[in-house]
Formats: structure tokens, sequence, C-alpha cells
């Protein structure tokens, strides 16, 4: 058997990659990636991993939130900022109700390229190859569009390096400093018209700060004033990923340095196929989406590909089976991993499954299903003994009408006045923070 090197995927079949048709272009790219600089170290992915072993031991709590898919046209500061702020809330309310560090991690800094459930898309009877995210080609619907540009993973690139810099700037230079996140939750929960639900624990969140500052840990302690904070997305589209894995110099092991950390979709999890092939050979800390058709031997084969060494941290499996398949599908799964004794995360994906079209076409969640799924997801740990350590969720800090319900409810009429995503359906901010006051409240029980 060949040695595992980061072009060893090239062997095997590679499921959702787009037609590209100027090879010698992708080439090009090729190395020009090769030879930029890394966006991440492979210390920070060690760090990350580090911090994912101690939820996998139930002694912290996952949080992974943003985009379905970054965008090139709405990027900037404000965006960036927003997304944060909402993602530093809710891991406030998080890390209060559980007692236990909540590790942040966004999907941000390189989530560009989306697998579609049908390659190619019709409109009055013409078919050109769907949106595969603005790392492969534009959501316009023209041929000059829709056709894979290889250039795109260069500027996907760039935008990965000045977002992560502004993420950097953001989290170390005071904007999280936990008074002013416990101060914006403050906002939501007086100006929520549910707010009252939440006041009791946001009260205690005050009084604990208020403690905390006459016991003489201050803002000059730099857990408080700073924050914590990851990447990562699906590692989607190979001939990028290699180009960002490098050799580390310190320990000669492999790292995506594309991110911290990198998932499989559950479209692209084959045992056979090439992404687990190139996963298996880096060693970030790493995420594979199980849905409702994986089998308690399929999720095992993971493990024991992905994780032969059992490192604690190392792999986090994201289930999203739908809120009326989580009660039945999960717990087997559940049993199987602890029965082998595999060390993973369980992070509950509550979005992927629970996805329809609302009248005028939209497609939406429900933030009722959504909560549904998550109620279930703890409720399958409990039964099971195992700890219930995540959530993973689409989001945006803007004020947009994806999905439906909420403390101030979003209605099936509502969706047409800010539907923004170019992919799947995001919560807004009132409805991440709704969400993550529900979750503190499953995690206090
Ligand atoms: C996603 O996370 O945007 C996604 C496509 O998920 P899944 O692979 O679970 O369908
Ligand atoms: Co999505």
């Amino acid at each position: 058997m060949t040695e595992w090197h980061p072009g060893s995927w090239r062997a095997k079949a590679a499921k959702h990659q787009p037609m590209w048709t100027d090879a010698p272009e992708l080439d090009r790219v090729e190395k020009e990636l090769s030879s930029l600089p890394p966006l991440v170290f492979a210390g920070e992915a060690r760090d990350l991993k580090a911090n994912l072993a101690r939820v996998a031991n139930g002694e912290a709590f996952l949080l992974q939130a943003g985009d379905c898919a970054e965008s090139f046209d709405s990027f900037d500061a404000v965006s960036i900022r927003e997304k944060l702020r909402v993602i530093l809330q809710m891991a406030v309310v998080l890390t209060y109700s559980s007692g236990v560090p909540t590790v942040k991690v966004g999907r941000i800094a390189g989530q560009f390229a989306k697998p579609r459930s049908s390659a190619t898309e019709t409109v009055d009877g013409q078919e050109l190859p769907s949106f595969l995210g603005h790392m492969i080609n534009d959501l316009a619907f023209s041929e000059a569009d829709r056709k894979p540009d290889a250039q795109r993973l260069i500027r996907a690139y760039h935008q990965s390096a000045s977002t992560l810099n502004l993420l950097r700037a953001f989290t170390k230079g005071g904007f999280a400093d936990l008074h002013r996140v416990q101060e914006w939750t403050q906002e939501f929960v007086a100006s929520s018209p549910e707010g009252q639900r939440y006041d009791k624990l946001a009260q205690e969140m005050r009084r604990a700060l208020r403690f905390m500052a006459a016991a003489g840990i201050d803002s000059s302690n730099h857990k408080i004033h700073q924050a914590e904070f990851f990447t990562s997305h699906e590692a989607l589209i190979l001939q990028y990923e290699e180009a960002l894995t490098r050799k580390d110099s310190l320990t000669g092991e492999f790292y995506d340095c594309s991110a911290h950390m990198v998932w499989i979709g559950e479209r692209t999890r084959d045992l056979s196929g090439a992404h687990v092939e190139f996963f298996k050979g880096i060693k970030n800390p790493i995420g594979c989406k199980v849905g409702p058709t994986a089998t308690a031997e399929d999720v095992i084969g993971l493990c024991e590909a992905l994780n032969p060494e059992r490192e604690p941290g190392r792999l986090t499996l994201i289930t999203r089976m739908g809120a009326d398949n989580v009660a039945a599908n999960l717990p087997p799964l559940l049993k199987a991993v602890k029965a082998e004794g595999h060390p993973v995360v369980w992070a509950c994906d509550p979005m992927h499954g629970n996805t329809f079209t609302a009248e005028g076409g939209y497609k939406t969640r429900d933030l009722e299903a959504v909560l549904g799924e998550v109620t279930g997801f703890f409720a399958a740990h409990e039964e099971a003994g195992t700890w219930a350590g995540g959530i993973h969720v689409e989001l945006t800090g803007e004020d947009v009408t994806e999905c439906l319900g909420g403390s101030e409810p979003v209605a099936q009429a509502d969706l047409g006045q800010r539907y923004e995503t170019m992919c799947d359906p995001r919560l807004n901010a009132r409805q991440s923070l709704d969400l993550a006051f529900r979750v503190g409240e499953l995690l206090v029980d």
C-alpha cells in the first residue's frame, strides 16, 4: 500500500465536483494556491483539537455556526462583525447555562462550495449547471455565470484571508469582551416580547459578572477580554484543500491549513470515496455529517477510517436527521459508537433535515422543527448515557426573513421581505438567540 499524501484522493472517485472545462487553467491555479501562505497554523488546529477533546469528554460544548454559503458579493466588515457578535452572544448563553466552556467554531472564512441535490437547473427550458458556491460559479442564471471558473478558487482564498484577519482583530482587540457580549444579550432580553422567559438567566449572568469583578477577576484577565474563535468549512473541492495542505515543520505531519476544522458533507461520506481518503491523512480536527440513511455500520466504518487511533477531539459526528426521525435514527448510532468505545464529539445540525419549500417557492425551516430536533438529540443522549456535545447551525447576524418562527415570529407571508441567502435559509440574529436560550434550558435540565 502506498503511503498517504495530499494528492492520494485523486485515485478515488470524488462526488459533487464541478465539471472543470479548462484543465491547464485549474492546474495553474492549484500551483498558485500551493505557493500562497497557509491561512491557519497547525498549532492552532491542534488547540482546537484539544478543545474538542474536552467536548468529547463531556467537559465542554461545541457551537459551530455561520453561513450556508459565504458570498463574494455581500462581503464587508459589518456582516462579518454581526455574525461574530451573534455567535459570541449564543456562546455566552450556552456557557452560562451549561457551566462548561463553549468552543466557538465559525462556518466562515472558507465556506464557499456547495454540493447540490441536482447537478443542473432548468429555467424556461434552458438547462445549466447548478450554482455550486462562489468558489466555483455564480448564482445568476446564464451560461457564462454558471461555468466553473478556477480563478474563483484564488478569490475564495483571498476573501478567506481577509475574513480571518478581521475575525482575529475582533476577537483579540476588545470587541469580544465578555461584559459587552453580556450587555448585547441584555438588550435582546429587554426588547424581546418573549424576553421575560429569559430574564432570569440574564439577571443571573449579570450578577455573576458583577461578582467576578468584585472578586478582582476583571477585563484585564485576557479570558474575559478576548475570545477564542476557530474557522471551518465543508472541504468539498479537493484541489483547493490539497493545495493548502502543508507539512507542519514541528511534527512533520500534514495539516489542511485552509481552516482549523474541515468537514465531510452528507453526500460525500462514502468510505471508498475521495473525500474520506483525503481526510484520512490530514491531522486537523474533522467533522462528518451523518444523515437519516446512515447505518450503525456506516458510522463505525467512518470512525475506524477517520480516527483509527481513537484520538479524542479528532472526529466530530454532526447528525442531521430531521425532527421527525431523530428519535428513531439517532439512538442506534449512539449505542454502536459507545459500544465500540470511539471517542467522538456528537453535534446536532438541526437545519439540514428540516428544510421545506413554503408558499411562494421559498426554501425555509421552521424554528419549532429546529428546536424539535435539538430536543430529540438531547433526549437520545440522555437515554444513551452519552454527551450531547454541541450544535451546528446556519445563521447570519442580519435581520433576514429566511426561517419561520421565533420570538418575533417570521410568518410564511414575511419570507419575501428579506430573503437573501444564496443557498439554505439561515436563522436571523433573534432566532439564533432564541435557539441559544432554548438549548441553554436543555443544558440545565
Ligand atoms: C451544509 O452544511 O450546508 C450541507 C450541505 O449539509 P449536509 O452535507 O449535511 O447536507
Ligand atoms: Co446548508
